[in-house]
């Protein structure tokens, strides 16, 4: 694997690859098996990968959430090269921001900038679009891999592909959640959690399961107040939001009419580390 810093040097490789068809993988670092499957992935149908580790700056809402951002760059450049990932990009704050981190662009991301992550993250998804458009201008892909860990992420790169807020038209493949045994949905922010909050922690996700278990047509909002409940009872200080969306158009649902494919997301915290989560409830 080639490790790259600057975007020129980037350039001039990615040059020679003109006709192939490139994969892009971006992260943050802290790499588990949950990044791997998108570069396992982006190897099966790509003909050169690229993984990017960036811990942008723009996207956090709080300080210290950046400041405390697990870095574990050894381990993430062993588990790439076992991986055969052929190119990590590792660009400076400054190479991505030349001109620093004020008056930058901002995407019309309708109500999707404002709904779940987005009330409770103010800011954020502005933060991840610019370093995703970023990126992808200096990558060129063919196709964007994204985790549906970040399930409103995707749909938000998605909306500012779909519009043309960025000048790269390239695919856009989604992939399902990596879990532990526990069902614990790999993150890098688990690093934080004691051995003990570990298991806690899988409360949000066994929540989300017995509400996918347990939900029929109709009113829908009382079954989050009891998940809501359960993730407290568990040992979560705070529990920001549990919520139904269409899994297509992204549409909050407070009544589900049993037939369109829904998600059930939430969010919460669990000694100060925000966790987030969701599964899909399909009907065939
Ligand atoms: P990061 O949290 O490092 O995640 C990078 C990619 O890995 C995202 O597409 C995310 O959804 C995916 N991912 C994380 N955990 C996963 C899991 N358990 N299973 C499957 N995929 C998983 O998301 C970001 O970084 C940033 O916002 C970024 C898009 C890189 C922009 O800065």
């Amino acid at each position: 694997m080639k490790i790259i810093t600057n975007q020129f040097e980037l350039d001039s490789i990615l040059s020679k690859y003109a006709d192939s068809i490139i994969g892009f993988v971006p992260t943050m670092g802290a790499l588990h098996e949950g990044h791997i499957s998108l570069i396992i992935e982006s190897k099966k149908r790509t003909d050169l990968t690229v993984c990017c580790i960036f811990v942008n700056p723009t996207q956090f809402t709080q300080q210290a959430d950046f400041d405390k951002y697990p870095k574990k760059i050894e381990a993430d450049i062993l588990l790439l090269n076992e991986a055969a990932c052929d190119i990590l990009f590792l660009p400076t704050t400054e190479e991505i921001f030349p001109n620093g981190l004020l008056n930058l662009k901002n995407y019309d991301l309708g109500n999707l900038e404002y709904i779940l992550e987005g009330e409770f993250r103010p800011g954020h998804f502005q933060g991840v679009c610019r370093v995703v458009d970023l990126l992808l201008q200096i990558v060129k892909p063919d196709i964007l891999f994204l985790g549906e860990k970040d399930f409103q992420q995707c749909k938000v790169i998605q909306l500012m592909i779909e519009t043309k807020q960025t000048n790269i038209q390239c695919s856009l493949i989604t992939l399902p959640t990596i879990r532990g045994e526990s069902g614990l949905a790999k993150s890098s922010r688990n690093l934080r959690l004691s051995p003990l909050a570990l298991v806690k922690a899988t409360a949000l996700f066994k929540a989300l399961k017995k509400i996918s278990a347990k939900i029929k047509a109709g009113a829908i909002s009382e079954i989050s107040k009891n998940a809501k409940q359960e993730i407290l009872n568990a040992g979560f200080e705070k529990v920001d939001y549990i919520a139904f969306a269409n899994a297509s158009s992204f549409q909050l649902l407070n009544e589900w009419d049993g037939k369109s494919s829904i998600v059930v997301l939430g969010a919460a915290y669990l000694d100060g580390i925000r966790l987030i989560d969701n599964i899909h409830i399909d009907v065939n």
